[in-house]
C-alpha cells in the first residue's frame, strides 16, 4: 500500500471562515494530520454559514473533510497551555486572527516558536502582516474589490459586480497551501530553517493582474469594466447559438484562431488576423461574424464543429448540467459522501490527481470536539479526569 503524501505532517488549524480552513482541508485531502481548533460550544463561524437545510450547514460537510475536530478556548491559561503542547508536536499552524490577535492572547511568534522551534506558521489576514491596513478585519468578497478584480467585473454601463462565491478566499487558501508546501520543503528537503508564511486575502487576487499593472505602467491605460477579458484575445465572448444556448468561444493564441478560421471556412482572415495584435486592433468585424456564425449553428452542431477543427468552447454550465454531464461523471468529480446531518451529502472530490498517492475523502466535516478524546488523551496524554476537568470549566 502507498503511503499518503503527507503521512506524518500535523497541522493545527486555528482558522475561521474559508480561507484558511480551506487551505488546511487541501492537506488533509492528501494524508497531513489536521487538527481544526474551535471555540468550545460555539465553533467555527463558517458552520453558521448559508446555505442550510432545516438549519443545519450544507457546506460543512465538505469543508470540515478529512479534520479532526477539538474544541480549544485561547481566552483561558489553560487553553494556550494545552495549544502550547500541540505546537511542539506539530509542523505547522494555520491561523487567520486578526494581525496582534495572538500577540494580544500571548502566542505570539516568540512564544510559538519557543515551544517549537520548528514551527511553521501560516498567517492569513485581510490585507498581510505589515502595512497601514494590518490590522483591518478582512473578508473575501471586499477583498476582491480591493484588489482590483470588482471594478473591471460587470458590464460597462452597470455598477461593478462582485464574484458569485468567496473567490479570494480560495485562492488565498491555495497559497496558504502552497506556502506552507515551499517551507515544509524548504525546512524538510533542504535542512532550512521553520518561516512564516504571510497571506493576504487581497494579493493572491492581485498576482494574478500581471495584464493590468503592466498596461497601467507602460501606456497609463486604466482596464476598465467588461465581461469579458477584454484587450487580450479576439474573439473572445459569450455568443447564442441557433437552439438559444449561449457558449463561450474564446481565441487566446494564434493557432488557435487559425483552427477557427478552419471550422469557419475563413480561410481570408489569413493572413491579414493571423496574429492578436492585429486581431484587436480592429476586433469588431470578426466579433459580429462569429455571433453570426454561432447563431446559424445548433449547440450540438456548433461543438462538434468546433471539436472537429480543435477550436475550444464550452456550453455555460449550471450546476444541474454539471451534475449530468458525462465528463464529470467520468472523473468522479463529484462524490457522494456518508455523513450523520444529512445521510449523505455530495461534494467536490479530491484535487489535484496523483497518479501514485492519490487523496481521499476519509470522513465528512466532526462535530465541535468529536476527537477531543484522541487528540488530548490520545496525542497530549491527558486523563479521563483532566478531560473532564476542562470540558466542566469550558477551557476545550
Ligand atoms: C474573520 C475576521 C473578520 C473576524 O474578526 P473578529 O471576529 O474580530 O476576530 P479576531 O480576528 O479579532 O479574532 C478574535 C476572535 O476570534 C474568535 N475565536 C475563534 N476561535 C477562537 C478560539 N479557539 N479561542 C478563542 N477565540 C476564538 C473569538 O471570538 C475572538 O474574539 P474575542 O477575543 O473578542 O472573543 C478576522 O478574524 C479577520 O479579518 N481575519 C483575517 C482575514 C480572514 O481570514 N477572513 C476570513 C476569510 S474567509
Amino acid at each position: 500500500m502507498p503511503r499518503e503524501a503527507l503521512e506524518g505532517v500535523r497541522i493545527l488549524d486555528i482558522a475561521t471562515v474559508i480561507a484558511g480552513p480551506w487551505g488546511a482541508g487541501l492537506l488533509a485531502d492528501f494524508g497531513a494530520e489536521v487538527i481544526k481548533v474551535e471555540m468550545p460550544g460555539r465553533g467555527d463561524a463558517f458552520r453558521g454559514m448559508g446555505p442550510h437545510k432545516d438549519g443545519v450547514s450544507m457546506r460543512w460537510p465538505c469543508m470540515g473533510r478529512n479534520k479532526k475536530s477539538i474544541s480549544l478556548d485561547f481566552h483561558y491559561e489553560e487553553g494556550k497551555e494545552l495549544f502550547l503542547k500541540l505546537v511542539a508536536k506539530s509542523d505547522v499552524i494555520i491561523e487567520n486572527f486578526r494581525t496582534g490577535t495572538l500577540d494580544k492572547w500571548g502566542l505570539g511568534m516568540d512564544v510559538l516558536r519557543k515551544a517549537n522551534p520548528d514551527i511553521i506558521v501560516v498567517h492569513v489576514t485581510g490585507y498581510g502582516q505589515t502595512g497601514p491596513y494590518a490590522k483591518l478585519a478582512g473578508l473575501g468578497t471586499p477583498a476582491a474589490a480591493f484588489a482590483g478584480m470588482t471594478y473591471v467585473t460587470g458590464y460597462s454601463d452597470r455598477p461593478p459586480v462582485s464574484p458569485p462565491f468567496a473567490l479570494a478566499d480560495y485562492i488565498a487558501g491555495l497559497n496558504a497551501a502552497l506556502g506552507t508546501m515551499i517551507t515544509l520543503y524548504h525546512r524538510d528537503a533542504l535542512k532550512g530553517t521553520a518561516q512564516e508564511v504571510d497571506i493576504s486575502l487581497y494579493e493572491g487576487i492581485f498576482r494574478m493582474e500581471e495584464n493590468f499593472v503592466a498596461q497601467y505602467d507602460l501606456q497609463g491605460k486604466i482596464r476598465e469594466r467588461s465581461p469579458m477579458p477584454s484587450g487580450a484575445s479576439c474573439p473572445i465572448g459569450t455568443f447564442l447559438t441557433k437552439d438559444g444556448k449561449y457558449v463561450i468561444l474564446v481565441c487566446s493564441t494564434d493557432p488557435v484562431f487559425n483552427h477557427l478560421c478552419d471550422a469557419m471556412e475563413r480561410p481570408d482572415w489569413l493572413p491579414k488576423y493571423a496574429k492578436a495584435k492585429d486581431r484587436l486592433a480592429d476586433p469588431n468585424p470578426i466579433m459580429q461574424a462569429v455571433t453570426d456564425w454561432v447563431a446559424s449553428y445548433t449547440y450540438d452542431e456548433l461543438t462538434a464543429r468546433c471539436n472537429e477543427c480543435g477550436v475550444p468552447i464550452s456550453p455555460v454550465y449550471s450546476i444541474k448540467d454539471i451534475f449530468e454531464d458525462p465528463q464529470y461523471a467520468a472523473r468522479h468529480d463529484i462524490v457522494d459522501v456518508p455523513c450523520e446531518e444529512f445521510g449523505s451529502v455530495k461534494m467536490p472530490a479530491v484535487f489535484p490527481v496523483l497518479s501514485e498517492t492519490p487523496g481521499k475523502i476519509k470522513w465528512p466535516g466532526q462535530k465541535i470536539g468529536a476527537q477531543n478524546e484522541d487528540v488530548y488523551r490520545g496525542l497530549l496524554g491527558l486523563s479521563e479526569e483532566e478531560i473532564t476537568a476542562l470540558k466542566e470549566r469550558k477551557v476545550i
